[in-house]
């Protein structure tokens, strides 16, 4: 019998950051403010009053920080550009030394033989921008067309492989509805206008990328978690039916091809959030746009959601699906373990949506754990996290699903946006103060998993203990 799970070769095992997350250098070398930077100086908008002004100095230890990753074996390394880097007005006048530094990170990335996935937008909006409307303006979008133009024009000799934005629905949902992210905004048909846009950029920017890098593919990363009704009940199906609607079907739809869907915009003008069952500010065209074919779906899953409102009417029955307990079932961020949701998730995607590829563009968990006195970090619940969601992989690359790739999320504990330095997501340990860097016991076992091509099933338990014994 076989005590081991191989992935198929050329699987492409990585890592994920984002730009404010652990750059820092927050307004070095000609950088814009971002809505980031603005967000956080704002007193009450995160937690302890945190800020991404140094975060990891990435933006002075990025080759460190290569090394780091050649001594895990990563294949591919995600992270984002700072729009306001290179453009710090958000258009026109390009500052060099912003293009400079990812041009740079991109040759020593291929130099050590780890491949660039660069996203263009991961929520550092320049303010800006944000002045004339952000993301409810349809001249953000525009914009986004030139600073697409601008990065692609410049690395697309050696990316091949970019993803356009992150997680629209967390921008549209947390940015502009109930404010929590950059740039606190509660407004429904603003985050309608908002989600839209968002979705008019990625389509306006995929030929130009397609243009700008020969032989590239280019996607998209959605978060989509797993999302089930508490009961059988009508009341917690319509809610589950409607949370999947907002944070998944409404960005799916309209990427493949199906235009938004009927009944959440059916609900939103029943509510009064739209006039007249009409989206009123989508243009002719705008569609077609939007649906341009991709060439993969960047997934990024962190847990399951069970539908059921602290409000609930009194009537209901019984839960039938129910949180568990006990704390080996969640993460320091309150999101539950749930390996199974997210073959459950791969296999939906791939089955109604019929994406060419998917990566999984993130996935990680947040546990506290730091240095002992011997200076080790024995995160073994990161490690079982990771264990249970790659077993959750290999079993979906066996149903036929094209999983080509795997993103750790994060390379390095990091700035976690509301939650600031609360949450530590990191495979390598990142010390705030002194800004040291050491590897968790979750990177010397991803090392393995990397380096062998494969998941150890029942030797797991030893190898773990080699590695933290
Ligand atoms: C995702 C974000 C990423 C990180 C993880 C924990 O929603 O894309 O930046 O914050 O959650």
């Amino acid at each position: 019998m076989n005590t081991f799970l191989s992935f198929p070769k050329n699987f492409l095992w990585g890592a994920a950051t984002a730009s404010y997350q652990i750059e820092g250098g927050w307004n070095e070398d000609g950088k814009g403010e971002s809505i980031w930077d603005r967000f956080s100086h704002t007193p009450g908008k995160v937690k302890n009053g945190d800020t991404g002004d140094a975060a990891c100095d990435h933006y002075h230890r990025w080759a460190e920080d290569i090394q780091l990753m050649q001594e895990i074996g990563l294949k591919a390394y995600r992270f984002s550009i700072a729009w306001t880097r290179v453009l710090p007005a958000g258009r026109g006048k390009v500052n060099q030394p912003g293009l400079d530094f990812y041009s740079h990170l991109v040759d020593v990335l291929l130099k050590a033989g780890i491949i660039p996935f660069v996203t263009l937008y991961h929520w550092d909006l320049p303010q800006a921008l944000q002045e004339e409307g952000g993301w409810a303006a349809r001249s953000t979008a525009e914009a986004f067309s030139e600073y697409a133009d601008t990065v692609t024009h410049c690395l697309g000799d050696r990316v091949k492989h970019w993803i356009t934005h992150n997680e629209p629905s967390v921008v549209t949902m947390d940015g502009y509805l109930n404010g929590e992210h950059a740039p606190g905004i509660q407004d429904f048909p603003t985050a309608l206008k908002t989600s839209h846009h968002l979705l008019l950029s990625h389509g306006w920017s995929i030929p130009i990328i397609r243009q700008n890098s020969p032989d590239a593919e280019a996607g998209i990363a959605l978060n989509v978690n797993w999302t089930v009704p508490a009961s059988n009940s009508a009341y917690d199906r319509d809610l589950q039916r409607r949370e999947q609607g907002i944070w998944c079907r409404w960005f799916l739809d309209p990427l493949y091809g199906r235009g938004y869907p009927a009944d959440i915009v059916a609900d939103a003008t029943a509510e009064g959030y739209l006039p007249h069952n009409c989206l009123n500010y989508v243009q002719d065209g705008d569609m077609q746009a939007i649906a341009m074919p991709t060439d993969f779906l960047g997934v990024n899953y962190y847990t399951r959601f069970i539908t059921r409102e602290h409000d609930k009417p009194d009537n209901l029955p019984e839960e039938t699906t129910a949180s568990p307990e006990g704390k080996e079932h969640w993460t320091d961020m309150g999101w539950e373990v749930y390996p199974d949701g997210l073959f459950n998730v791969l296999a939906w995607l791939y089955f109604d949506y019929q994406p060419v590829k998917i990566f999984i563009t993130e996935n990680g968990a947040s546990y506290s754990d730091g240095p002992n006195t011997e200076g080790r970090v024995h995160d073994h619940h990161r490690i079982d996290y990771l264990h249970s969601h790659f077993t959750a992989a290999h079993r979906a690359v066996q149903a036929g699903i094209p999983l080509e790739g795997y993103f750790v999320w994060s390379l390095l504990d990091n700035f976690e946006w509301a939650e600031g330095y609360s949450q530590r997501f990191g495979l390598v340990w990142v010390d705030y103060s002194s800004l040291e860097r050491k590897l968790k016991d979750s990177a010397l076992w991803y090392k393995k998993v990397i380096a062998k091509n494969r998941l150890e099933l029942l030797t797991d338990i030893q190898s773990t203990n080699q590695v933290t014994g």
